[in-house]
């Protein structure tokens, strides 16, 4: 017998697109095998086939609009229709009745063949058997780590919305001794991430809280009014905590799944789930592939292509050609101690993480650096004066806590120095806080703790508060959200020396201010060359975000305001 398949309830969306059509006439399908893929604005839709048989015909063609109802594909389905006795045929007649009086017909029900042509015994069957999705929220804890007891969160490899599936890494904890990916026991999204990089754990801490979907197939009575719950589905995200209302949808053409809502969502990229299993497959970033289908989506032969390019691309470096993107070649692994006598120093879990940091941002941030002299010779005037007062209360001014407030004027001025990129090139994120890092040299390696609303803070309280930072940096007394949260960062080698340097720009923030050691020099005054207390500047800013003028500007702006402190408080 034949059977049509046709689109199910889109919710709200009404009109929805056929961007994939997944089967040919003549391809034989299974039960649940994808015929089609729809997408609305909101959200891309698989379709799969609600029986096993053979597609005779396709009614749609990519780039359809079509809407609920729509006729997508024909199939042959090999049934017992001959031995089917007429009193099943009645009930199934007398079930499609009463589901059209208590509502409109669940959304996924083949339309007329079946009624028109008795159902075989099997058919009916599958039409009566409905799955049940519940959607459970689960947590995902610290698993047993051994001796090790206490491990750091070092590096998050998930985002709320991400879909994950089960075993794939969701975060890297980090003990003295090693470091471990931790994997997902199941697959869901995420909802909820519960630690922050840097956060200290131990066995049993929850670390993420992830929503699955969980679908047991039962039978139920034909008459089962499915349609609201499958449209609640369709249309509305889940928002209570647990359990929540059983989501009771036909075996045919389903409602977008969570995860293909999630996806759409949270990644702006358009692929459907089909595209993004098979990129999951071969571990290709979908941010990376350049979509050939409408609206720029991502088709399978898109994959295909940038797989087939990224190999290319490795057979050229391999033959001593230039690797275009991404292709780095890897520092050959040398045996030194054949050169001579050698030490392994294990690096410590700072100094591992922050070169992790370090090389994530120097690999992504378009790096330029501006240089610029700032003549501090009447701040030092002032600094030295001020010290002097200060003294007894056990305060000191040191050059930084002015660099603090006089970056905190030029952020406000040029507010594209306080923000971060989006990853798609589409905005800047303005952050209207100015929380500072400073970047402070310890036995373990480089920490950048943060002076939280500099803005809000006089000079004397920066002074105070970055010196009792740095000083909790060195003693490894910092609490963990000490280093969270920086708007802009400050590295300053001036107690050290050097003239310049490019430091490097601690994404996803846009900017660094390195200063080196001011030092006395001859500044032409008009008539004479005067000596002056002059102080280097190197702004190291992402040129995706910034331009070159801009940086001129603010790196000119603040040696106006380094120059004549009194700037600072108009
Ligand atoms: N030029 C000349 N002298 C300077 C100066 C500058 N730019 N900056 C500081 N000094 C002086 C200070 O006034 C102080 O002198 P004093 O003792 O005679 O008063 C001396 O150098 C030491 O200052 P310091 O203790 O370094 O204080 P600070 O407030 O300037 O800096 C830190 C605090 C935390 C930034 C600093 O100690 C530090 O760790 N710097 C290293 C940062 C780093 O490693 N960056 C590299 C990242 S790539």
């Amino acid at each position: 017998m034949t059977i049509q398949v046709t689109v199910p309830d889109v919710g709200e969306a009404g009109e929805v697109e056929v961007i994939e059509v997944l089967v040919a006439v003549g391809d034989i399908v299974a039960k649940d095998d994808s015929l089609v893929v729809l997408e609305s604005d909101k959200a891309s839709m698989e379709i799969p086939s609600p029986y096993a048989g053979k597609v005779v015909n396709i009614a749609v063609k990519e780039g359809d609009s079509v809407e609920e109802g729509s006729l997508i594909v024909e199939l042959d389905v090999e049934g017992e229709s001959e031995s089917e006795s007429e009193s099943e045929a009645k009930a199934k007649a007398e079930a499609a009745d009463k589901t059209q009086e208590n509502d409109r017909p669940a959304p996924s029900e083949p339309k007329e063949p079946i009624a028109a042509t008795a159902p075989s015994k099997a058919v009916e069957e599958q039409a009566a058997e409905v799955s049940s999705s519940e959607t459970i929220d689960q947590l995902v804890v610290v698993p047993d780590v051994g001796d090790a007891g206490e491990v750091t969160v070092t590096e998050l490899l998930v985002k709320l919305g991400d879909v994950v599936e089960a075993d794939d890494s969701i975060l890297v904890l980090e003990s003295d001794k090693a470091s471990m990916e931790i994997p997902s026991p199941f697959g869901g999204e995420v909802i909820e991430i519960l630690v922050e990089d840097g956060a200290v754990v131990t066995e049993g801490d929850p670390l993420v809280k992830l929503r699955t979907t969980q679908r047991t197939q039962q039978k139920t009575s034909p008459q089962t009014p499915t349609h609201q719950a499958v449209k609640g589905a369709a249309a509305e995200p889940v928002v209570e905590e647990k359990n929540l209302t059983p989501v009771v949808e036909t075996s045919s053409p389903q409602s977008p799944s969570q995860e293909s809502v999630g996806e759409v969502a949270n990644e702006k990229i358009h692929a459907g789930p089909a595209v993004r299993k098979q990129a999951r497959e071969y571990g290709v970033n979908l941010s990376q592939v350049t979509g050939t289908g409408q609206k720029d989506r991502v088709l399978k032969e898109d994959v295909q292509a940038f797989i087939k390019a990224q190999l290319k691309t490795r057979e050229g470096s391999a033959a001593g050609q230039v690797p275009a993107g991404g292709g780095i070649p890897p520092i050959p692994s040398i045996d030194f101690s054949k050169f001579g006598e050698i030490e392994l120093r294990p690096l410590s879990r700072v100094r591992r993480s922050s070169a992790r940091n370090l090389h994530r941002s120097w690999l992504n941030v378009a790096h330029v650096t501006q240089f610029d002299e700032a003549d501090i010779t009447d701040l030092e005037v002032f600094r030295k004066s001020q010290n002097l007062e200060l003294a007894s209360a056990g305060d000191k001014l040191t050059p930084l806590a002015f660099l603090i407030k006089a970056c905190v004027h030029a952020l406000i001025k040029y507010p594209q120095f306080n923000s971060s990129i989006d990853v798609d090139y589409e905005y800047l994120t303005l952050k209207k806080y100015y929380n500072i890092g400073i970047a402070v040299e310890t036995p373990d390696g480089l920490v950048v703790p943060v002076v939280r609303d500099a803005d809000k803070k006089g000079v004397v309280e920066l002074a105070r508060e970055s010196a009792k930072l740095a000083g909790q940096a060195r003693d490894k007394k910092l609490p963990l959200d000490a280093m969270q949260g920086a708007t802009f960062t400050i590295s300053s080698l001036g107690g050290i020396g050097g003239t310049a340097f490019t430091p490097i720009v601690n994404a996803p923030e846009v900017a660094i201010l390195g200063v080196s050691r001011a030092s006395m020099g001859p500044v032409w005054d008009g008539q004479a060359f005067a000596p002056r207390m002059l102080l280097p500047l190197s702004l190291s800013y992402d040129h995706r975000a910034i331009d070159g003028a801009e940086a001129a500007r603010f790196a000119n702006y603040l040696t106006q305001v380094l120059g004549d402190v009194r700037r600072l408080i108009l």
